[in-house]
């Protein structure tokens, strides 16, 4: 990382490390706090209570911590290798406090050291304390996810009866539409609820705001990566041909995930799709392996998990409207169609607990030989989201005209791994932009003007698609 820039800190006021140090990480805390309670409550048998009880306490503390401008302190050996590094950078940054300590790292100690309560616990282990409020954003989706299983459900009944040869225009605009599907449904992540309504989070998801977004994608590689996949099913059409999703978020996001990786693999341009999710409760509404299982679940019985009224129905008295036969067809449709991929090898859930390091990717050759060895191998590697770019780019403050394949290091040309981001912009670091971009955007409504600080960034409303080949 000796190239990098210095990084965002939550000591800087133009930075969004500063908000979101002070205003966001309390709300997350007590979030998480709230639940815990709730199950605490909800638990008959005392010494997991007793235990219980102790985990908040020990979040309560965090929150304190955090607020108070405290000392991070080293994590508690729960047994996982990566507690070494934490604590080895944190002596290495000097011991700092919460609110001027550098971003990337802070963040992912905060949700490693929550996690630890629960690792160091008998009874909690394994529990994550974000899955209430995935799944109740995730049922909020409900119009979204239909309107998609629709279209899905058409374009790959289409594909399979088709027998006319095809129109390479209209198969590269289909392609970009799957992508640009995948890369919206990144907008909707649950850290960011703390700001957002649901019904903002609505509009954010059909098919309607995606037209209107396409302007908002301020870098589109998404030819060349087409290029590049379509070149190799022309070399190897018989042959093996990965494409890696390095994920982000659970419910909607990973539902349209799993609509790209599906259309992949349908249209022949991957043969297998690996999936990347996290090892530890992680950014809120982070992937983790039981959220797949999750979703495959509530495919698998739609009226159940659509039908069922949930808490906040039942105080207002609300049942959900039922679920048409037709739409019962089409998500039971996508449901047999992912979970036969699933069942046959085509489509892997890959957890490593590198993707939960504090660091940020320009460690990968070194600090995890064998996942370098393995997304070198890959046709094709899309990390989603913003964190996985903050991670890409170090979280840097680049010159936003930097080159993205310079920005990424040693993940860039000659690392033989070819990368594509989908990136919806919720924070400061940013590169690609052509020269004046960046000052124009800052000159629109909201955009930061003359604060210093890249405002028009934070919010999930522009885009950037970057590619990078690893030849
Ligand atoms: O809004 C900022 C933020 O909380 C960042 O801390 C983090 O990078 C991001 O949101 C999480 O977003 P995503 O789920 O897209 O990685
Ligand atoms: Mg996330």
């Amino acid at each position: 990382e000796g190239k990098l820039p210095p990084q965002y800190s939550t000591g800087d006021p133009t930075s969004f490390a500063y908000p979101t140090a002070r205003e966001r990480w309390p709300v997350i805390i007590t979030n998480a706090i709230d639940d815990a309670y709730r199950s605490v409550s909800d638990c008959e048998d005392a010494e997991k209570r007793d235990e219980g009880k102790k985990i908040i306490e020990e979040l309560a503390k965090l929150k304190y911590e955090v607020q108070h401008d405290r000392e991070l302190t080293p994590i508690r050996d729960d047994g996982y290798p990566d507690v070494a590094l934490y604590n080895r950078e944190l002596e290495q940054l000097g011991n700092p406090t919460w609110l001027n300590v550098p971003w990337l790292y802070s963040e992912c100690y905060l949700f490693r050291r929550m996690s630890t309560s629960f690792s160091l616990s008998k009874h909690w282990k394994g529990y994550d304390v974000f899955a209430r409020q995935k799944i109740k954003t995730f049922r909020s989706s409900r119009n979204a996810v239909l309107e998609l299983a629709a279209r899905y459900r058409d374009l790959v009944t289409k594909m399979r009866e088709t027998t006319a040869s095809p129109d390479p225009e209209a198969e590269k605009l289909l392609f970009m539409e799957m992508c640009e599907i995948c890369l919206w449904g990144n907008a909707t992540d649950l850290s960011l609820l703390t700001s957002l309504t649901y019904e903002d989070i609505q509009k954010l998801q059909g098919s309607e705001a995606r037209k209107n977004s396409e302007k908002n994608i301020l870098v589109n590689d998404l030819p060349a990566a087409y290029e590049l996949l379509l070149k190799a099913k022309s070399e190897k059409p018989r042959g093996e041909r990965q494409v890696d999703i390095v994920l982000d978020n659970a419910g909607f996001e990973l539902f349209v995930d799993l609509v790209l990786a599906g259309y992949l693999l349908s249209a022949g341009l991957a043969t297998t799709v690996v999936l990347h999710p996290k090892s530890i409760p992680w950014f809120v509404s982070d992937v983790l392996p039981s959220d797949f299982a999750t979703l495959l679940n509530a495919l698998a019985s739609p009226r159940h998990f659509y039908e069922t009224p949930s808490e906040e129905d039942e105080l207002q008295n609300k049942t959900p409207t039922p679920l048409t036969e037709q739409e019962v067809g089409e998500l039971s449709f996508l449901f047999s169609e992912w979970s036969t991929f699933h069942a046959e090898g085509q489509l892997m859930l890959r957890p490593n607990r590198f993707w939960t390091h504090p660091g940020s990717f320009w460690r990968l050759p070194h600090e995890d030989k064998n996942l370098f060895e393995d997304l070198k191998a890959s046709e094709l590697v899309v990390f989603k989201g913003d964190l996985n770019y903050r991670k890409l780019t170090g979280d840097a403050k680049w010159d936003p005209t930097t080159k993205f394949t310079e920005a990424i290091g040693p993940l860039g040309p000659g690392s033989g791994v070819n990368v594509l981001a989908l990136r919806t912009c919720k924070a400061d670091v940013v590169v690609g932009l052509k020269p004046g971009e960046d000052e124009k955007l800052r000159q629109m409504e909201g955009g930061g003007g003359d604060t210093g600080a890249r405002k028009w960034a934070w919010n999930g409303k522009w885009a950037v698609v970057s590619f990078s080949k690893g030849a």
